[in-house]
């Protein structure tokens, strides 16, 4: 059996209630901080760690081209299925190389990553940040949305710090926008302490 891409661990076996929960949620709700950041007009948005696929065939409905990477085929299979569209390219690679996709050579206007930068340890983080800033356009913008506080049983999570991760943005052109820390909308997770932070970086153009 093949090493689970680091990150994962937890996702493949919980996939079915993944679904019933993520798709209970509207994408609209779930990113109602951060909707003035999307644009308006149709673009490239890469979605990395799609999950269900909710947030990528919401882009697709708003027009977007997206790419959706993500590696636990459990969720990525019948994310397709659920949510077919001919706007949405469904990629399995993982961070921190993304390898497949960046031997494209493409660039995006958004990159989405969230609920999942916090499963990045600090070594692979330091490894994914500079193609992360890779894979935006100038001008582009990047909207990571991390989760705080217990980590779920089963699962490979870290505490982030938001002032660090945009001190290592900056050193690859990447400046902040936006940066809100909320509750959990989730009456069990703001029970346990679960908070979240909702960052927006803009790649400078040259
Ligand atoms: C909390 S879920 C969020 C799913 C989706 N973004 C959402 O908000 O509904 C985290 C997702 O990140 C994916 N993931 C975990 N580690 C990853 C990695 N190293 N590279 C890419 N995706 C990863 C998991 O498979 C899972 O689908």
């Amino acid at each position: 059996m093949s090493t689970p891409v680091s990150g994962t661990e937890g996702y493949a076996e919980a996939a079915d209630e993944l679904f019933r929960r993520y798709e209970g949620i509207a994408a609209a709700d779930a990113h109602r901080a951060i909707l003035h950041l999307i644009p308006r007009s149709p673009c490239r948005v890469l979605d990395i760690g799609s999950g269900t696929g909710r947030d990528a065939a919401w882009f697709a409905s708003l027009g977007h081209r997206v790419v959706a990477i993500e590696p636990t085929d459990a969720l990525r299979l019948p994310a397709m299925a659920l949510h077919p569209s001919p706007a949405i390219e469904w990629l399995n690679d993982s961070l921190p190389d993304l390898a497949l996709l960046r031997s494209r050579g493409e660039r995006f206007d958004l990159v989405m990553l969230t609920a999942v930068w916090m499963h990045l340890d600090q070594v692979l983080r330091q490894r994914a940040m500079p193609n992360l800033a890779d894979l935006m356009r100038d001008g582009g913008t990047i909207i990571m949305k991390i989760r705080h506080g217990p980590v779920p049983p089963g699962r490979r999570m870290f505490e982030i710090s938001t002032e660090e991760t945009i001190e290592h943005a900056g050193l690859y052109g990447l400046h902040q926008v936006f940066n809100l820390r909320t509750e959990s909308s989730q009456e069990a997770n703001r029970l346990a302490g679960v908070t979240w932070t909702s960052l927006a970086l803009v790649k400078a153009s040259k």
